[in-house]
């Protein structure tokens, strides 16, 4: 597997799929990281680990269709089979669906359904939850709506802040990705015809 990895900030998650590569538990290329911000602390992280970059500005995503084919184009030239959505804050639309059907993956901090969008550790926190967590899923056309791969549970305490939450969904999140990054890698992840996704045994 050779993943493109997209992201638009500091790329916490970018590291510990870097650094899992490195220690050898997860058997798969990063052949370049492709940012949504040209500021991403992400884009650093990527070049002190010897990985090509690429950053669109605000301007290139006025036509969010014409940014996805550029983004395509990248992916294609770094010989990418797969793309890994790590911290983007962006759609990814129809043009990156179809150059990489079932083959675009999303890490999301809550557990989907609930708490969509760019703010789910926030929301969580102040709606009440007692537990929350981290949802890795492939992306489709409907945004946070896509087959679920792996979910974790994170309890929510009651002392907690919302500081203390985000650094436990987040500490989730680095070791779940690169686990299920694994999986796919192994070719062991499918969607059935029902739109669920199976994960085969060893
Ligand atoms: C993560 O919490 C991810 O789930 C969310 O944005 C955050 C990105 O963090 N979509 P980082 O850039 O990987 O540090």
């Amino acid at each position: 597997m050779r993943m493109g990895v997209l992201i638009s900030g500091s790329g916490t998650n970018l590291q510990a799929i870097i650094d899992t590569i490195n220690d050898g538990a997860l058997d798969a290329t990063i052949g370049i990281v492709i940012s949504s911000r040209p500021d991403a602390y992400g884009l650093v992280r990527a070049q002190e680990a010897g990985i090509p970059t690429y950053a669109l500005s605000k301007d290139a995503y006025a036509n969010p269709l014409e940014a996805d084919a550029l983004i395509v184009e990248k992916l294609q030239e770094a010989e990418c089979s797969h793309v890994v959505m790590a911290g983007y804050m962006r759609m990814v639309n129809k043009p990156i669906l179809q150059a990489f059907p079932h083959a675009v993956i999303n890490i999301h901090p809550a557990l989907l359904p609930a708490f969509t969008g760019a703010h789910a550790i926030e929301d969580a926190y102040k709606s009440g939850v007692k537990v929350t967590g981290v949802t890795i899923h492939f992306a489709n056309e409907l945004y946070d709506k896509g087959p679920i791969i792996a979910q974790q549970a994170v309890e929510v305490s009651q002392n907690d802040s919302l500081e203390d939450l985000e650094t436990k969904i987040h500490a989730v999140e680095h070791r779940l990705y690169p686990k299920v990054l694994q999986l796919v890698a192994e070719n062991r992840v499918h969607v059935a015809s029902n739109g669920v996704v199976m994960i085969d045994d060893k």
